[in-house]
């Protein structure tokens, strides 16, 4: 659609009612369009416009293949830990032994939390929802450590570990928390997921799903100009603190448009209840226009590349404790989807197949959603230091829809409502 650009700011026209029960504002009425100077195309969600350049992540989405740095996804979740990812997006190239040695160091030294953040979190309501914990809860630590030395390397490096160490301590300690109990304190020798695993259950972690966890994160690190990293760059581009810009990416990762699919594939596949009912229910739900939950991708024209290898995750872990009847709907879907939307290029996407995995691994369904962000960190770090080093403070245009210009009435001149 082409429309006029007036570069000008809109009123907000909220329409709440008032205590009798009348409109308290009339709707706004459609507005012709304004001349000015330029005419731009208008995309609604920005699709298909560049906001930005970067160098971190690519995405091939007719042949399935998502790299980090150059990296293809799946050699890295094959071979390479979490932390040496988020070195390798954060810092641009794979470490050195010696740097991995020292990251690794840094974010174990700076696991704990501080008593007062917890104790902070313990006036959340138990019931309040882990992202929305987690978004204060990050926003909480720029009360703490906030500089905004962002020409300071030392500052830079050190927020990048503090952000990486702390997150999954802080989603840890609200799961304890909110059971009325206090949260446990990291442990020195554990890697970063066994250690959160730990945190999270109070029990030894298992190796296995220590590592298969850990490769969860590395493919949930990074995925481009999606809506939280555009968040995080449009707040990193205000010069903000690093913990604002985390907080800001946090609170848009929480919206079930984007990260909180993969609670509802389970939703789904317990509402379809059994093999036999696979195709009644697709049939139905395609000929109601319904989205198949875990399905399509505005990238991929193929599965995504994530999810074949969570597939291969969770039959790992399958083999080794034990199988999930859901497991067999999952697939069972999948094949009867093939011959009704493939033809659309509607495939699994990342959280078809990862919210079977955390529930394997005894993750409650409202933790899915917090464990992506603890890996997102890492993509969000790498994307403010990038926005950083060519910063331009995001400002696009409007479309403004509202009234011309019009004069303010005293309160006994204004018509009342018929
Ligand atoms: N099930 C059935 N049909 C689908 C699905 C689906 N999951 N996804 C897309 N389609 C169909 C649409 O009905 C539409 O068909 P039509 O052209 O005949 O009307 C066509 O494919 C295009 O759909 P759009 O919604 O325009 O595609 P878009 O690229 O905007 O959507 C999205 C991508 C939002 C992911 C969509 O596929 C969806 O809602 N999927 C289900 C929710 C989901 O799994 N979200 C997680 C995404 S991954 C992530 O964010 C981490």
């Amino acid at each position: 659609m082409a429309a006029k650009n007036t570069g000008g700011s809109t009123a907000v026209q909220p329409n709440p009612e008032s205590a009798a029960g009348e409109p308290l504002a009339p709707p706004p009425p459609a507005a012709p369009a304004v001349a000015t100077e330029t005419t731009v195309s208008f995309r609604p969600g920005l699709e298909g416009v560049p906001a930005t350049q970067s160098a971190i992540c690519d995405i091939d989405g007719n042949r399935g293949i998502l790299t980090y740095r150059g990296y293809p996804v799946d050699q890295l979740a094959r071979q390479s830990s979490f932390l040496e990812t988020a070195y390798l997006l954060i810092w641009g190239e794979l470490p050195t032994i010696f740097q991995l040695r020292d990251f690794e160091h840094e974010v174990k030294m700076h696991r704990r939390v501080s008593f007062r953040i917890r104790d902070m979190m313990k006036c959340f309501p138990a019931s309040g929802h882990p992202m929305d914990a987690l978004q204060a809860s990050a926003a909480s630590l720029g009360l703490f450590y906030s500089r905004r030395a962002l020409n300071d390397p030392q500052y830079i490096v050190a927020a990048v570990v503090r952000l990486i160490a702390k997150i999954p301590t802080m989603v840890a300690a609200f799961q304890l928390i909110r059971k009325g109990q206090d949260p446990i304190q990291p442990r020195d020798d554990l890697t970063y997921a066994e250690n959160f695993l730990y945190m999270l259950t109070e029990q030894e972690p298992d190796r296995t799903a220590a590592r298969i966890l850990d490769a969860c994160l590395i493919l949930h690190a990074e995925h481009s100009l999606n809506a939280s990293t555009f968040s995080a760059r449009v707040t990193a581009s205000t010069l903000t603190d690093p913990y604002a810009v985390v907080a800001s990416a946090v609170g848009t990762l929480a919206g079930p448009l984007h990260g909180g699919a993969n609670e509802d594939v389970l939703d789904m596949l317990e509402e379809i209840g059994t093999i036999d009912q696979v195709e009644p229910w697709l049939d139905r739900a395609i000929a109601a226009k319904q989205k198949i939950m875990g399905f399509g991708h505005r990238e991929y024209r193929v599965k995504d590349p994530r999810a074949v290898i969570l597939q291969g995750l969770a039959e790992e872990l399958f083999t080794r404790f034990g199988t999930d009847p859901m497991y067999d709907l999952a697939r069972a879907l999948e094949a009867a989807a093939a011959g009704r939307l493939g033809a659309k290029g509607i495939y699994p996407n990342v959280d078809f197949y990862s919210g079977l995995v955390y529930r394997k691994l005894g993750i409650p369904r409202d933790l899915f959603t917090p464990i992506f962000a603890i890996a997102r960190t890492a993509g969000w770090l790498a994307h403010w230091r990038e926005q950083l080093g060519a910063n331009r403070i995001f400002r696009p245009s409007q479309i403004y829809t509202g009234y011309p210009e019009r004069t303010w009435l005293p309160l006994e001149q204004r018509p009342l409502p018929t």
